[in-house]
């Protein structure tokens, strides 16, 4: 070989300060911890940040009169209709933590308006119906994915497929699909459970009011993957019932 060739590696090392060398690997190895410690320290955050926000979500529903198991539930059977749908299952993950948040903006109505027995005045309707606009402002803020979702579902769960639903009157397909998604288990969900006001609906019942609302209330293709899977959605739906679900599983970690 040249001598040119192996002199030139001694050369170059002669030329840094071994103190200097050994500095800047310590720099680097301080540098990697602290962004490790950093990233920790992110994760902790968002996930206090979400745990606070599903607590708030399990605080309305508590004002609604529920147990705050239909908002666990509601995302888990979003999760489980989303994967039967073909969903991707990071998008399905991310709806099981986005959904429960979906009627969070109910902190915001009046208890006289959220607990009236009786049906609402039209004024009262309006009111209660901006629990979808307070939602989405609370989950609004952030960049976060699972944030950026459940305000999109806060804002969207009432839209209806023929166009005819608040806040925006979207139709069709310009309903994000999460929120497409959350309306119809939020629907089953609800209609299986007691409420003060009635006993829960037998499940065939349930069903041919959501076999009503195909193509008007709800997405046609929805409820179509919805009704071939059924078993199986409402043996979740049973389990999740009976056993306390995990609370864990709902909250993101980046
Ligand atoms: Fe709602
Ligand atoms: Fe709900």
């Amino acid at each position: 070989m040249p001598q040119g060739q192996t002199q030139q590696p001694a050369a170059e090392s002669q030329r840094f300060d071994p103190a200097a060398l050994a500095q800047m690997e310590q720099f680097v190895h301080d540098f990697g911890r602290m962004y490790r410690e950093r990233n920790e320290l992110l994760k902790e955050v968002t996930r206090a940040h979400h745990e606070t926000l599903l607590r708030l979500a399990m605080a309305a529903e508590f004002k609604d009169d529920d147990t705050g198991s239909h908002i666990i539930r509601i995302g888990y059977l979003a999760e489980a209709l989303a994967l039967r749908l073909g969903c991707a299952p990071d998008f399905a993950s991310l709806l099981r933590k986005a959904a429960p948040m979906h009627d969070i903006g109910k902190v915001g109505i009046p208890d006289t308006i959220l607990k009236k027995k009786g049906p609402l005045t039209p004024e009262e309707r309006a009111v209660m119906n901006q629990h979808t606009e307070i939602g989405a402002r609370l989950l609004g803020q952030s960049r976060i994915p699972v944030f950026k979702m459940a305000a999109e579902i806060a804002a969207c769960h009432h839209e209806r497929f023929d166009g005819k639903g608040y806040v925006q009157g979207l139709a069709g397909e310009d309903i994000p699909l999460a929120a497409r998604i959350t309306s119809i288990v939020d629907i089953f969900d609800a209609l299986t459970m007691d409420r003060v006001y009635r006993p829960a609906f037998p499940l065939d019942k349930a069903l041919s009011m959501i076999q009503a609302e195909h193509g008007k209330a709800l997405d046609p293709r929805i409820v179509d993957v919805f009704m071939e899977h059924i078993d199986e959605l409402n043996d979740i739906r049973l389990a999740l019932t009976r056993q306390s679900p995990s609370f864990s599983d709902l909250i993101d970690t980046p």
